[in-house]
């Protein structure tokens, strides 16, 4: 699988190859073969629990700038970094405090709680990762998967890895190897194959920082659990910041998860979704409902698969029914509203339906 790719200023050629991984119990001979790849600093896709991660060595900056030259992502979004264990004993003396400068006791609780697991926490940054890494702030996200391929992957390397989600940029998350080919096939050295992720949709991130923690990205670890452990965790839902603004608000990027066809969050029941789709019949639009299960948890597995397959059925509109918007949920309602750049309709008047038509003249701008 070889291509020649052209970034803004740089030709970008590698040959990716595929390496099927147990799951649950890796073949140690598959992870050491990849983390040399890491250690020399190529770039290494693998499973998490969540989604697939891009992975390269949190410490080289030559490495973590070819992460955001193969995902195309601007250099002002952030990226998490992953470590293999949760931290015990001393700070200083663990790999964590490679990468942290100081570690709140927010942190330690919410660590003891949730890692390894789908839990991205932010506290200062410290000197020892590639200041690429926290694209100019002075704190950076960090978080141990439950994934027993990542985790070998990442103690064998024997440094911090960073890794985004393995997709080019503002695109759909991959839960399967072969998304991962869709979006990165000829600009990363490996991909572990380790099959379908569990749980589907990202960490949740929260931010440890300011004077009360806050949940800027809805995930994995659901907010009533996080309120469990903390007590108090602020949450704004649909927050948003502009799409060039990256810094201003990691993780809020508006325009994200989107597949190609135009999605609209439909913030109704059943039957709002039915007379949407008969109004745009009616005015010849061809237009879907993203199938998603009531449990949250089915969703949320589902979800990014769902995305993918609604850009191959050929309607110029896809319309996304919200989910209760609690547990898993807010998570799923959080990539649904991102995936339609922020459009939601709540009834299926006439203004709406008229919305809706609008957007079959809608051309993607990048
Ligand atoms: O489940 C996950 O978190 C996956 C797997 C691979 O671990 N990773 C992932 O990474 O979703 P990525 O880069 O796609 O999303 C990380 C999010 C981004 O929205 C980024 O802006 C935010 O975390 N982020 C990273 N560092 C940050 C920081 N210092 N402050 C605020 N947000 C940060
Ligand atoms: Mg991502």
């Amino acid at each position: 699988m070889d291509a020649v790719l052209r970034g803004e200023n740089v030709a970008v050629t590698r040959r990716t190859d595929v390496l099927a991984i147990d799951p649950h119990h890796p073949d140690p001979d598959t992870i050491e073969h990849a983390a040399a790849v890491l250690r020399r600093g190529g770039l290494v896709a693998f499973p998490t629990e969540t989604v697939y991660g891009l992975g390269a060595d949190a410490c080289s900056s030559a490495a973590v700038t070819s992460v955001f030259e193969a995902k195309g992502r601007p250099t002002t979004d952030p990226l998490i970094v992953h470590l293999a264990a949760a931290p015990t004993g001393e700070l200083a003396a663990s790999m964590l405090g490679q990468v942290v400068r100081s570690w709140p006791d927010t942190a330690q609780r919410l660590a003891l709680h949730f890692w390894p697991g789908p839990l991205t926490l932010i506290v200062p940054r410290a000197g020892g990762v590639a200041p690429e890494v926290g694209a100019g702030l002075d704190t950076v996200a960090v978080r141990v998967p439950a994934h027993a391929a990542a985790r070998a992957l990442i103690a064998a390397a024997g440094r911090p890895i960073a890794a985004p989600s393995a997709n080019r940029f503002g695109r759909v998350s991959p839960t399967t190897a072969a998304h991962v080919l869709e979006e990165l096939d000829g600009r990363i050295d490996l991909v572990l194959d380790g099959g379908p992720t569990a749980l589907g949709v990202e960490s949740s991130v929260v931010d440890l920082v300011g004077d009360v923690p806050a949940l800027l990205r809805p995930g994995g670890v659901t907010l009533e659990d996080l309120v469990e452990v903390l007590g108090e965790v602020r949450h704004e839902p649909r927050q948003v910041v502009g799409d060039t603004d990256a810094a201003a608000g990691p993780g809020q990027l508006l325009r994200h998860y989107s597949p190609s066809t135009p999605v609209v969050l439909v913030d109704g029941d059943t039957r709002v979704v039915d007379e949407l789709l008969a109004g745009l019949a009616a005015a010849e639009v061809a237009a879907a409902r993203i199938e998603l299960s009531d449990d949250p948890e089915a969703a949320a597995r589902a979800l990014y698969t769902a995305l993918r397959d609604g850009d191959t059925l050929g309607v110029q509109v896809l319309l996304a029914p919200v989910l209760a918007p609690d547990g898993l949920g807010r998570a799923v309602n959080d990539r649904l509203f991102r995936a339609a750049h922020g459009r939601v309709v709540d009834d299926a008047g006439a203004d709406s339906v008229a919305r809706l038509v609008a957007l079959t003249t809608w051309v993607p701008d990048s």
